[in-house]
């Protein structure tokens, strides 16, 4: 299938970006193809354009209110995609989810309690817990026919009273996995039963490409609902990150006053005029465009999961039901880590995420970006043989 936007490569070099520009710095090598950060190589919509291109046409950017449109542009994005009914006074909004997620850590926790997550899991959960010294537990999913699963067993062993918050990654980042109604009733009762405060990061909610729903912890009942931050953003779906724009929804009168003051009070009350215009324009006019990359996206994964089947067949492809990243066992290679690396980068000449850096259970495994055009993604595919090629 071919597509007359996300088939084009635009140059991204010499544009500061953290995944073109950093080569050098994170892999020792300039030629190294980068596949690690999760932003996409594609155009953004042309409608989220032409919203910031009129906004900047009036040339003055003094400071910002949130206009009523822009909650409204959420809770009816919210409600055509997922079935989510949100009132415009659940919403923040934060310059992005991993800070306002600190900033609940911070409104929410004192230095010393403990916080749990489930490994392997995106990276900046570790920095925010350990950096602002609270108590990391981690739970492992278990890894069952090339499908990850919520250790309940574990899980009912340490969602104790002392835990005091449980940040929940749904879908999760790296895995790809999507958690089940069943599951996340399962966690979040364990959390209401035992006074545990749940931050559900849900910011890579609407990039489905499996047969599971999404479904947001909170809307499940009242009780979870009542005691549950849901972190949501248009920064992955439309390809926004640097314009730094995103959303908590708090249901809970208390928790939001609480968790508002707290960001007041770190300096946090605006968020940037440009990211709010683009936030808007994409919940309003995006979903042509993001329903044609669902699309291309589902032909990328198939793409690279054929090419591995064909070509590397001890790799194994972890099928994600969500996200553009791509979680990859390559243990049966029984290389270390570094070696591991090593090989991607100096022999494959590619750059990717090392499965350590999501923590207990990513040892041997690699993440992939496949937010590229087809042509970028077949030079990539053509560089993971290389680099395992003899072995
Ligand atoms: C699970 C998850 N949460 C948060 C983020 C980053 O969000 P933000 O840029 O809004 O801080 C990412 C980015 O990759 C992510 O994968």
């Amino acid at each position: 299938m071919n597509h007359p936007i996300f088939d084009q490569v635009i140059e991204r070099k010499g544009t500061n970006s953290v995944k073109w520009d950093l080569n050098e710095k994170l892999f020792g090598h300039e030629d190294v193809l980068p596949m690690w950060v999760a932003d996409m190589d594609f155009m953004v919509p042309n409608e989220v354009i032409d919203a910031i291109k009129e906004r900047l046409d009036h040339r003055i950017f003094g400071y910002t209110i949130y206009p009523t449109s822009l909650a409204d542009s959420i809770m009816t994005w919210m409600k055509k995609r997922h079935q989510w009914d949100i009132r415009p006074d659940w919403i923040s909004y934060s310059p992005g989810v991993v800070t306002a997620m600190a900033m609940a850590i911070g409104a929410f926790t004192s230095p010393g309690d403990k916080i749990a997550i489930q490994t392997p899991v995106y990276q900046p959960f570790f920095h925010i817990i350990e950096r602002n010294k609270r108590q990391l537990v981690t739970i492992q999913n278990r890894l069952e026919d090339n499908q990850y699963q919520m250790d309940f067993e574990q899980l009912e062993k340490v969602l104790t009273p002392e835990v005091k918050m449980f940040i929940l990654c749904n879908p999760h980042n790296p895995s790809g996995k999507v958690w089940t109604k069943d599951d996340l009733t399962r966690l979040g009762e364990l959390c209401v039963k035992n006074g545990i405060l749940l931050l559900s990061d849900d910011i890579h909610a609407d990039i489905i490409i499996g047969d599971t729903s999404y479904t947001p912890i909170a809307s499940i009942s009242e009780e979870i609902r009542e005691q549950t931050l849901t972190f949501i953003a248009p920064t992955k779906t439309f390809n926004l990150a640097g314009l730094q724009a995103s959303s908590v929804i708090i249901p809970n009168r208390r928790l939001k006053v609480k968790f508002d003051h707290y960001q007041s009070n770190k300096g946090i009350s605006h968020l940037n005029t440009l990211g709010m215009v683009g936030m808007e324009a994409a919940y309003v006019n995006g979903e042509d465009w993001f329903n044609d990359f669902l699309l291309y996206l589902k032909e990328n994964i198939k793409t690279l999961t054929h090419f591995i089947n064909e070509n590397i067949p001890k790799l194994k492809v972890i099928q994600p039901d969500a996200t553009y990243l791509v979680w990859i066992d390559a243990r049966e290679f029984g290389l270390s880590d570094k070696d591991l690396q090593r090989l991607l980068t100096e022999k494959g000449k590619i750059g990717l995420e090392p499965g350590p850096k999501y923590g207990p259970g990513g040892e041997g495994f690699f993440r992939i970006n496949l937010a590229c055009p087809r042509t970028t993604l077949n030079e990539g595919l053509v560089r993971l043989k290389t680099a395992f090629e003899g072995l």
